[in-house]
């Protein structure tokens, strides 16, 4: 049985820092579950695919030509669509709100499954996202849900998007971040939200050490 935490919750909680430390810590390897939603939204609008073109996505989605390499420097992954990397177009809000409104279609969501099942390797992974404990490592061993409230989170996704030389601003990321929260929480298909054995964690007043050192506490190697 290869052990799997799971690392959920909404936008901006920064989930992806904890579980890339997490995850080069306990040596185990990583998924960015939100990176192939986003990935699979650019290429789906580089090609012009309709939100409601079923079998377009479909076909699309299985296809689709993705890796990822490890990189430290850029928050654990960096991420090849088509042999092309393209990990900062991949963190723009603008490609959030894409892979937001193609993750609400549960074909779609079905037919990535096993592409992030696959990452389920010796000797563990660390998997975050929206879904990872509640439907695609539904019987992880350990897993972890995130909140904070939306204006820490703004804050935390604003000082990332100025880190990539991205910008933006507070009011502006904050409805972004409510919106799409509202979204991924309210859509039919595996809404966001925390697994019944899932340890909650409120990180708005936790540094980010201080989140990693709970997380690690509960993970037993
Ligand atoms: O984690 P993120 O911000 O990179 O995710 C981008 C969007 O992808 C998110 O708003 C909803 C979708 N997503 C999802 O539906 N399920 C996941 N496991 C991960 C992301």
């Amino acid at each position: 049985m290869i052990p799997v935490l799971t690392i959920d919750g909404p936008s901006g909680v920064g989930k992806g820092t904890v579980a890339n430390i997490v995850a080069n810590q306990l040596k185990w390897h990583l998924l960015d579950s939100g990176a192939i939603y986003r990935a699979f939204a650019l290429a789906a609008s580089k090609r012009n695919i309709h939100l409601d073109n079923t079998k377009e996505l479909l076909d699309l989605a299985s296809n689709l030509n993705l890796r990822f390499e490890s990189d430290p420097a850029n928050n654990g992954l960096d991420v090849y669509l088509d042999n092309t990397e393209v990990s900062s177009e991949l963190r723009t809000e603008k490609t959030a709100e894409l892979a937001s409104n193609f993750a609400m279609i549960g074909a779609l969501r079905e037919s990535l499954l096993i592409r992030q099942q696959q990452f389920r390797k010796l000797p563990g992974l660390v998997a975050d996202g929206r879904d990872m404990g509640t439907v695609v490592f539904k019987d992880a061993p350990y897993k972890v849900f995130l909140t904070a409230n939306a204006e820490e989170r703004a804050k935390r996704r604003l000082k990332q998007l100025h880190e990539r030389g991205i910008a933006g601003n507070i009011s502006h990321t904050l409805e972004e971040v409510k919106n799409r929260d509202e979204r991924d929480a309210s859509r039919k298909h595996s809404p966001l939200r925390p697994s019944e054995e899932a340890l909650i964690i409120d990180t708005s007043d936790l540094t980010v050490n201080e989140v990693v050192t709970r997380v690690m506490a509960l993970v037993k190697v």
